[in-house]
């Protein structure tokens, strides 16, 4: 692969949040979340565990929960998106942490899947597929957990739903880089 290959994968690389309503198989989602698990993590220690979930009341419970929270958050600037209930699947990635126990633990925790949800969401749109990190759940997830049936041990990082995009999506919009880099000393000028 040129980098350029990978530097266009890169740039159209979107937040999707509608969905055709074609399904996902298996197979998709096993080869996605095999490129995910190619990431980097802190010792080698590969803390990511994937639930993939297709049942609609499922989903429909996760999805009130991120509405009411977009609600309280944005108003009506809150993202469009296709209810949770309708998209094809969500995936939950999750690590091994013990709940509410260390904040800093489980920032650090943090370091070592983030990695592969971007993994996730590369090899995702390099299939074609649609994805959207979302974290905004985080501050109700002692209600999400009972829904995942996750052992006390098992936190939740990132949901991600999944689908065939609606349209046509462009490049991302990103800052110049060249204005983000500074020589030697924080505000030293690059060029
Ligand atoms: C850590 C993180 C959390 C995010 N949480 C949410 C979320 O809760 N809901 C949502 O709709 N999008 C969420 N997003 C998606 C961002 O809004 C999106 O990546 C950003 O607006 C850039 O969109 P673009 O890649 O299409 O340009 C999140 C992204 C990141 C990296």
């Amino acid at each position: 692969m040129e980098f350029a290959d990978l530097e266009q994968l890169m740039a159209t690389q979107r937040a999707v949040r509608r969905f055709t309503k074609d399904p996902v198989d298996d197979a998709t989602i096993e080869r996605v979340l095999a490129a995910a698990t190619r990431a980097p993590s802190a010792r080698n220690i590969q803390p990511w565990r994937f639930i993939v979930i297709r049942d609609a009341s499922t989903k429909g419970s996760l999805g009130a929960i991120f509405d009411e929270l977009g609600q309280q958050m944005y108003g009506p600037n809150a993202p469009d998106h296709d209810p949770w209930s309708e998209v094809p699947v969500l995936v939950a990635v999750c690590a091994e942490y013990v709940f509410g126990r260390d904040a800093g633990a489980e920032a650090a925790l943090g370091a070592s899947v983030y990695p592969a949800v971007q993994n996730l969401l590369l090899a995702a749109h390099a299939l074609g597929l649609g994805t959207v990190l979302t974290t905004r759940w985080k501050r109700r997830e002692a209600e999400l957990r009972p829904l995942l049936g996750l052992p006390e041990t098992m936190g939740v990082q990132a949901i991600v739903p999944m689908g065939w995009p609606d349209r046509k999506y462009g490049r991302n919009r990103r800052v110049p880089v060249a204005g983000l880099i500074s020589r030697e000393r924080f505000g030293e000028p690059w060029r």
